[in-house]
């Protein structure tokens, strides 16, 4: 398999599969528990069915969109994602430079590998910074003012990971950021020459987001789950997640709301966006998929705030449908992950021209000449 023959995301994931070490692929690939919830993501999207119109003209068709302010040229973006580097030696550069080429936008984490003040000199496209809520508040509050001053137009406050999911992927192969050699993690770098050339001979690992406050920053080995479990403050609250935004001062958007009460909440604290999100099933398994709580979230808030639907997306179809219930946009992080992993900024380049091709010629099937014309009218539930 080459990355021209990359036609849907299951081709990435097994291109990835074959190029990353053991741990570090079943980081990117692995959920919760028994990762029900990351089933689910997807095949929410297969109990829904369209119903096409035709004879609509459809020889141009528009699919941008404008969301938190930010007008994208496709309706999907990529979520903010920890430790780019360890996937691809460019990490964050490439994801942000191939959402740039298709106008659309990225979203930096705060376990982010290549620093903010890079990626706002790197791109002109949209750029979310994606926060985690620090005990360390002076850490916190570091990294919102080096957003506001690398122009970063949009902050997501994720507020799904009080605490570390249980992944149990991770606690078989003992995947640590950076990853710890052990018996076993050798023999996977060993088989993976390519890879291991790459991580070991370019720029160090750092956090560079994180390192001018932790140690955890630099070269100290942690799960992600310790991150979490130690590093995060678990009692942030609504007065909490009301003040960064106040200090952020842009579009503040949260990311992990699933119930309709949070969603009214986040309104209430002048959130300009939600992110309706279980995290990739990588938090909470057993928890409603984004697409199956959407339309509830939509109905009681989608006048107010602009309601994006991430998770789960692998097809064009999907994203469709999302809208079609009243998503502004789609986001997501495998999709373009496993593309990273495969093959750099042109895997990215690949998985995303993939989707706006599925999109594009989904909307011309779906007899749509713009996102304005999907609705409930083009869906049937089974
Ligand atoms: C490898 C990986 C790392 C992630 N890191 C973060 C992160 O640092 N911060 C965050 O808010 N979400 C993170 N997420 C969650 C994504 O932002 C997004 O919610 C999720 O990937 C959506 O599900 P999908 O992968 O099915 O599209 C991560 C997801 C993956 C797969």
């Amino acid at each position: 398999m080459r990355l021209r023959h990359c036609s849907n995301v299951d081709d990435f994931r097994t291109l990835a599969r074959r190029r990353l070490p053991g741990p570090i692929f079943h980081y990117i690939d692995g959920a919760a528990d028994d990762e029900v919830t990351y089933r689910r993501n997807t095949e929410a999207y297969e109990r829904c069915d369209l119903v096409p119109n035709v004879l609509t003209g459809v020889e141009t068709i528009d699919m941008a969109t404008t969301v938190m302010g930010q007008r994208l040229a496709m309706p999907l973006f990529c979520s903010p994602t920890a430790l780019q580097r360890l996937f691809h030696h460019d990490g964050e550069r490439a994801v942000a430079k191939a959402a740039e080429k298709f106008g659309t936008m990225f979203g930096v984490s705060s376990l982010g590998t290549v620093s903010v003040e890079e990626i706002g000199a790197a791109i002109a496209t949209p750029k979310m910074f994606q926060l985690y809520f620090h005990k360390d508040r002076g850490l916190t509050n570091n990294m919102i003012e080096r957003c506001l001053a690398a122009n970063f137009d949009v902050m997501a406050l994720t507020v799904d990971t009080i605490t570390g999911g249980n992944r149990e992927r991770d606690l078989r192969t003992g995947f640590t950021s950076p990853p710890q050699l052990t018996p076993a993690s050798v023999i996977s770098f060993a088989l993976h020459p390519a890879w291991t050339l790459n991580y070991f001979a370019r720029e160090p690992f750092s956090l560079p987001q994180l390192k001018t406050h932790v140690k955890e920053g630099t070269n100290v080995a942690i799960s992600v789950g310790e991150y979490f479990s130690s590093l995060l403050d678990q009692s942030m609250n609504w007065r909490d997640a009301e003040q960064v935004g106040v200090k952020w001062g842009k579009h503040f958007c949260l990311k992990g709301i699933m119930s309709v009460a949070d969603a009214r909440r986040a309104v209430d604290i002048g959130a300009t966006g939600i992110m309706v999100s279980n995290h990739g099933g990588r938090q909470l398994d057993g928890s409603r998929s984004p697409f199956d709580q959407l339309a509830e979230i939509v109905d009681a808030v989608g006048d107010k705030i602009d309601v994006i639907c991430d998770g789960g997306i692998r097809r064009g179809t999907h994203v469709l449908k999302a809208l079609s219930l009243g998503a502004k946009a789609c986001s997501g992080g495998r999709f373009y992950l496993y593309a990273l992993a495969a093959a750099g900024q042109p895997g990215v380049e690949k998985a995303l021209g993939n989707m706006r091709s599925e999109i594009e010629r989904d909307m011309k099937l779906m007899g749509c000449r713009s996102l304005a014309e999907l609705s409930r009218e083009n869906l049937r539930f089974r």
